[in-house]
């Protein structure tokens, strides 16, 4: 059975998809909207390419199993084109290269990147707000700004002013072409399109992490055994092991690579938005907030060995980021390409056809979170048996890498907050229900906070 909905050339959905996807969503659904009779399936087109969205809970989460389901190079045409071929973003399903890449990131790049959000992120994060206690501050832009800042100045160095504003730039420009249209357009040196202005700080960006990675000698030699916490130690110290092991080792070029996908804006994003919207919805409920605030002022562990998510941490903030999480997902859908015919839940799926996993729809659904699932209730998490995790992270084999580093950064910043901060309020205007969602959701207008101690 092919899955219901229309996928002619005339029934392409960009528009209404891109300006209020919670709106399209809900008219997949009966006539009237009724969320619970949303289909979990259906066909569509988007940007011109014939797609069938994922939509249900139970669904999206057999999609992210489904093995035909790749994220192959066509992964998003948009990334590839603006990643590049080698970047683990764009990479095909079960490579060499990709099991390396991922054993090198949940190994000891984010070992290392866990020490920077404690000895650079928290400290840097403090400093800003310190100067801005009792005037209006977009805690978004600050958060993303403090991570980027950390992320960079561990790739090339903290003392290297001119050469990170020039990255700074460069970085720029690289994000914001992942969401203008591919078009690769140059007069002379007057214009050029803002995706071949990224195309072009791509490979400027690429060049100057291979001059790094070349250029880089371990401080303690061989014989470093990358617990110094330099993220580039950690990367040579692990990729040297696998060579001595005959393992598949990583080229220069490939390791430029993953520091372009670490420096990328869209990594410090998704962590503001998740940092912004939670602290959102705790100033919301002054209940709460209570809490909250109570149980990070008795919090008795060191911020530098705060695990995050465990279950030693405010239990308040924990559930209100989980809570956060579903609703409001950093990334709303993982696109994907049937590799073969498939028949996925019932529906025949042609070879070749764009699959997109709706994450923010599975998150949001009736049959999995009740009739709230649309409201925002730190308290379904406290019942026995929990609602299922939101899908917020990905699943199965191509899953979100940093999610226990975003969870900890995130929970480790709002108990700082609270704990040195006892008013929080937002600026009035301030809409935090209102988001844009692409690239990379976050508020859509800037939502500012009033801290003071
Ligand atoms: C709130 C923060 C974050 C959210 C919501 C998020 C979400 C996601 C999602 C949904 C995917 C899966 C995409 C897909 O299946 O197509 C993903 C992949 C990925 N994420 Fe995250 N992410 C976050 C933070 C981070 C951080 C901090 C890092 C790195 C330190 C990171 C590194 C990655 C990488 C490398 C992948 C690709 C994994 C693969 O393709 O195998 N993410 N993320």
């Amino acid at each position: 059975m092919e899955p219901y909905g229309n996928d002619h050339l005339f029934h392409d959905s960009t528009l209404a998809f891109s300006s209020d996807v919670e709106k399209w969503l809900r008219d997949q659904g009966s006539s009237e909207g009724d969320l619970s009779q949303r289909r979990d399936v259906f066909r569509t087109r988007l940007a011109t390419k014939r797609c069938v969205v994922v939509a249900g809970y139970e669904a999206c989460r057999d999609a992210l199993e489904e093995k035909e389901f790749v994220a192959s190079q066509a992964y998003n045409e948009l990334l590839s084109g603006v990643m590049g071929e080698t970047t683990l973003l764009t990479m095909e399903e079960d490579g060499e290269l990709l099991k390396a890449t991922k054993m090198l990131l949940h190994g000891t790049i984010l070992k290392s990147m866990d020490h920077i959000v404690f000895t650079s992120l928290i400290p840097k994060l403090e400093e800003r707000l310190d100067k801005l206690s009792g005037k209006p501050v977009n805690l978004y832009e600050v958060v993303r700004d403090c991570i980027a800042d950390s992320i960079v100045s561990e790739v090339i160095g903290p003392h290297h002013i001119d050469e990170r504003q020039q990255l700074d730039l460069l970085l720029k420009d690289h994000f914001r072409a992942a969401s203008r249209p591919p078009v690769k357009l140059k007069l002379g040196k007057i214009w050029m399109s803002a995706f071949q202005r990224g195309i072009e700080a791509r490979d400027k960006l690429l060049a100057k992490f291979e001059a790094v990675v070349k250029n880089f000698e371990p401080s303690e030699g061989e014989s470093c055994s990358a617990d110094c916490s330099s993220l580039l130690c950690a990367i040579f110290t692990e990729n040297n092991n696998w060579k001595m092991d005959n393992k598949t080792a990583l080229s220069t070029k490939h390791l430029a690579g993953i520091l372009l996908v670490l420096s990328n804006t869209i990594i410090p994003k998704t962590v503001a938005t998740l940092v912004a919207s939670t602290c959102a919805s705790i100033t919301l409920d002054i209940s709460l907030f209570e809490k909250a605030h109570n149980e990070a002022k008795s919090c008795q562990v060191d911020i530098k060995s705060c695990a995050g998510m465990q279950e030693n941490c405010s239990e308040t903030i924990r559930l209100c980021t989980k809570e956060t999480l579903r609703l409001w997902p950093a990334l709303i859908a993982a696109p994907r390409k049937c590799n073969n015919d498939v028949i996925f839940r019932g529906y025949k799926i042609p070879k070749g056809r764009y699959v997109i996993i709706m994450l923010l729809a599975g998150n949001r659904d009736p049959a999995s979170y009740g009739p709230s699932a649309n409201e925002f209730s730190v308290k379904r998490w406290k019942v026995t048996p929990p609602p299922p995790e939101p899908l917020s992270f990905g699943g199965g084999p191509r899953s979100c890498s940093g999610r226990d580093l975003a969870e900890k950064i995130s929970v480790a910043v709002i108990c700082k907050l609270l704990q040195k901060y006892s008013s929080w309020q937002l600026k009035k205007g301030s809409n935090p229900l209102d988001y844009k969602w692409f690239p990379v959701s976050a508020h859509r207008e800037p939502v500012k906070f009033v801290f003071t101690p």
